[in-house]
C-alpha cells in the first residue's frame, strides 16, 4: 500500500518537473535557447516553403492569358439548357400560384434580353460569323426578348402557362471561341407515338451563326446567347400525362448524341399540365 503511494507520487512530481523543472530551468524538456532554436528553424523552414509556394505560383500565372482558357475541351461541343430551370415541369392551368415559379424563373433570365438594353448593341449581318479578332473591345450582336414572339413574356405575360400551352427556352452553353459549322436550329419531339404540336422563335428553331465566335467573360463583357423558344401546343387530351420532350441542336458540326453526355447538344425534360 505504501509502496503504491510513493509510486504515484513518483510519477505525479516527474510530471511536475516535465512541465517545469526548477534544477536545470527546463519547460517541458527543454530548454528556453532550445526553445528559441526550434522556433527559429520553423520560422525560417514555414518562410522558405511559403515562399516557394508564392514563387509557383506566381510562375503559373505569368503562363495564363486573361482572354482565353489554358485548358479546353478536346472538341469543344455546348451542352443545352432549359428555362425555367426545371426537367420536371408540372403546371396547374388554374393555379397562378403554382406556375408563377417557372414565370418569375423566365422574367428574371430575360432581363439581359431586355429590348431596350439591346438596342445598345450591334444589330449584325445575318447568317454568318461575326469574327472580330483583332479589335480590343468585343461588340455584342443584338438579342431583343421580342424576338421570342409568343414566348417573350411581353404581350403574353404568363408565357402561355396560363392557357396550358406552355414555352420553355432553349439556350446553348457558351464556348470561347466555337465556330458552328452549317445552320444550327433546335429540333424537339415528343416521346410518343403521335406527334405534338410546337411552335418555335425565332422561326425554325434557328440559331444565327452571327452570335459566334465568343470571346469569352473579359473581353466579351455583355455578350448574350442566342436563344430558341419552343412552345408546346397542348391540347386537352394532352393533359394529366407526364410528356417527355427532348430538344437537339441540328443542322450542323455540333454534337448531339454522346452516349455518355446526357446533355451534349440536346436535353430532355417532363411536362404535365392539369386544368
Ligand atoms: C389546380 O389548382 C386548383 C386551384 O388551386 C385546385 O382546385 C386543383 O385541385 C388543382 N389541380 C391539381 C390537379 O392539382
Ligand atoms: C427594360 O428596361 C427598361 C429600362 O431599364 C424598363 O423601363 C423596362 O420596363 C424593361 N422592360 C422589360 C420588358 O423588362
Ligand atoms: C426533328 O427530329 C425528328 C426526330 O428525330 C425528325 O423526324 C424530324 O425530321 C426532325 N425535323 C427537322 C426539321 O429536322
Amino acid at each position: 500500500m505504501a509502496n503504491k503511494e510513493e509510486k504515484s507520487e513518483g510519477k505525479e512530481s516527474s510530471w511536475k518537473d516535465f512541465i517545469y523543472n526548477p534544477r536545470t530551468g527546463e519547460f517541458l524538456g527543454r530548454t528556453a535557447s532550445s526553445w528559441a532554436l526550434i522556433l527559429l528553424f520553423y520560422v525560417v523552414f514555414y518562410g522558405f516553403l511559403a515562399g516557394m509556394f508564392s514563387l509557383t505560383m506566381w510562375v503559373m500565372l505569368q503562363t495564363l492569358d486573361d482572354y482565353t482558357p489554358k485548358y479546353r475541351d478536346r472538341v469543344a461541343s455546348p451542352g443545352l439548357m432549359i428555362r425555367p430551370r426545371y426537367l420536371d415541369i408540372i403546371v396547374n392551368r388554374s393555379n397562378p400560384e403554382q406556375y408563377n415559379e417557372y414565370v418569375q424563373n423566365l422574367e428574371n433570365f430575360l432581363l439581359d434580353y431586355n429590348d431596350t438594353l439591346q438596342e445598345q448593341n450591334l444589330q449584325c449581318e445575318q447568317g454568318k460569323h461575326f469574327m472580330q479578332d483583332d479589335e480590343e473591345e468585343k461588340q455584342v450582336c443584338r438579342f431583343k426578348r421580342s424576338q421570342l414572339r409568343q414566348c417573350s413574356g411581353l404581350a403574353d405575360k404568363t408565357f402561355g402557362y396560363s392557357d396550358g400551352q406552355p414555352c420553355v427556352l432553349i439556350k446553348m452553353n457558351r464556348i470561347i471561341g466555337l465556330l458552328p459549322k452549317g445552320q444550327p436550329y433546335v429540333n424537339c419531339t415528343a416521346k410518343r407515338d403521335t406527334p405534338l404540336h410546337m411552335q418555335y422563335f425565332p422561326t425554325e428553331g434557328h440559331i444565327d451563326p452571327m452570335y459566334f465566335p465568343y470571346y469569352g467573360k473579359k473581353a466579351h463583357a455583355n455578350y448574350v446567347q442566342p436563344l430558341v423558344a419552343v412552345k408546346l401546343q397542348l391540347s386537352e387530351q394532352d393533359y394529366n400525362t407526364h410528356l417527355t420532350i427532348e430538344c437537339k441542336v441540328e443542322g450542323s458540326d455540333l454534337r448531339n448524341n454522346d452516349e455518355r453526355d446526357k446533355f451534349l447538344g440536346r436535353i430532355t425534360f417532363r411536362v404535365k399540365v392539369t386544368k
